[in-house]
């Protein structure tokens, strides 16, 4: 782990309190728009030596199995807004999805590259737009995420690339065809789409005031893959007026750890990671999305890589809870924030001591992912095997 001393400079004025309302008060206008359940788990928080423990569970969001859908619908609408010339708080979905806002903005293909939930939130938004996505998966996706895609309507291909190359074949490949790219990371000159990715994911934050209320953390463990749904709630939460920030915890698999590497280094440059084998899909970016690193070298105060066993004891816990407590169906990087926190309360007390978890402590997790793998899942919860990545 890498106790980072976050310089906490000026905070993104695109992660302000207000705009998230706004954003929030546009995703309930999409028919399947449900708060996700938070949900506390006092019998762990006793049990691992802490005040409370609470875990927002994503894997209701639209019925997708994860948070993603919240970003690429926004990004997304406010596209079509922008060619419309108005903004997107004017096109609530079922205007924004009718035949009058088709016609006026005419015919659009999407693409984009994903490890699948992503991917998943792009074709969702799609065909609700009766329009095209194509998405391209990297190499060795595993079967189900694919197909959960490709029902959506969307053409699916797997590529033998990276998830980095994927992301570039896509970004070319927009360009070739005239297709609209809506990519969750960064690169220089490509910063609008995925800012608008990353202020959707604000939902949840504003969700979570009213769910904690006086529960407010003191501790945050946010999961990193490219780093823009870590990055948003970091900055989200350093906006929250009434509340003291808490402390942000980046978790990352130890084998694509390109947060930790780039803090580590700590040179103004980005670093990548260079093997990406983990259970965590979701988090195998190797690397990372500049607008995430900028808000988080400002707003994070820790980084830390955990094992694929990590993970996996997350998945358990959350899976077969302690009497009283309530089960959270989790997915392998769904599981890594509760993994990582359980982790160091078990088996790491000087990150513990240097994190200053103490029995005042009170912990988010957000379970980002539900069983988007069931034979994995099985294969890992059931035989305590970690699948040839
Ligand atoms: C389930 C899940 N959790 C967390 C993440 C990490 O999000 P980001 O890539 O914005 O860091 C992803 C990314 O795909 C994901 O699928």
């Amino acid at each position: 782990m890498l106790l980072w001393k976050s310089c906490h400079g000026a905070l993104s004025e695109a992660f302000r309190t207000d705009l998230a309302e706004e954003i929030c008060s546009w995703h309930r206008t999409i028919p399947l728009y449900r708060e996700t359940p938070l949900v506390s788990l006092s019998s762990l928080a006793g049990n691992l030596g802490v005040a409370s423990i609470h875990v927002k569970d994503e894997s209701f969001r639209f019925g997708l199995n994860a948070f993603k859908a919240l970003g690429a619908s926004h990004a997304m609408g406010s596209i079509i807004a922008r060619r419309l010339g108005t903004c997107l708080g004017s096109l609530p979905f079922p205007v924004l999805t009718g035949k009058e806002i088709r016609e006026r903005a005419g015919e659009i293909v999407w693409i984009t590259a994903t490890d699948g939930n992503h991917g998943r939130g792009v074709a969702w938004t799609a065909r609700c737009l009766h329009q095209k996505a194509v998405v391209l998966l990297p190499a060795h996706t595993v079967p189900e995420r694919l197909k959960s895609i490709e029902a959506l309507g969307a053409r699916v291909t797997m590529t033998d690339l990276t998830y980095d190359d994927t992301v570039r074949l896509a970004a070319s490949l927009a360009r070739q065809n005239g297709w609209v790219l809506v990519q969750d990371t960064a690169w220089e000159g490509y910063e609008t789409v995925p800012l608008s990715i990353m202020q959707g994911y604000m939902t949840i934050g504003i969700e979570l005031i009213s769910q904690l209320a006086d529960l407010w953390p003191s501790h945050v463990f946010l999961q990193a893959g490219v780093g823009s749904m870590a990055a948003a709630l970091a900055a989200f939460l350093a906006h929250v007026q009434d509340h003291p920030c808490p402390k942000i915890i980046i978790v990352e698999p130890e084998s694509a750890d390109c947060f930790y590497r780039t803090a580590a280094a700590h040179d103004g440059r980005l670093h990548n990671a260079d093997s990406m084998h983990s259970i965590m899909a979701g988090l195998c970016c190797g690397e990372p999305s500049p607008l995430a690193w900028d808000i988080l070298s400002k707003q994070a105060d820790a980084f830390l890589t955990i094992p694929d066993s990590a993970a996996a004891t997350g998945m358990r816990i959350l899976g077969h809870p302690l009497p009283g407590d309530s089960r959270i169906q989790s997915g392998e990087s769904g599981a890594a924030g509760l993994g990582a926190f359980a982790w160091i309360m078990r088996n790491n007390p000087e990150v513990r001591e240097a994190l200053e978890i103490d029995t005042n402590a009170r912990i988010l997790c957000i379970s980002t992912e539900g069983i988007t793998d069931p034979d994995n899942y099985r294969r890992i919860v059931w035989d305590g095997a970690y699948p040839d990545v």
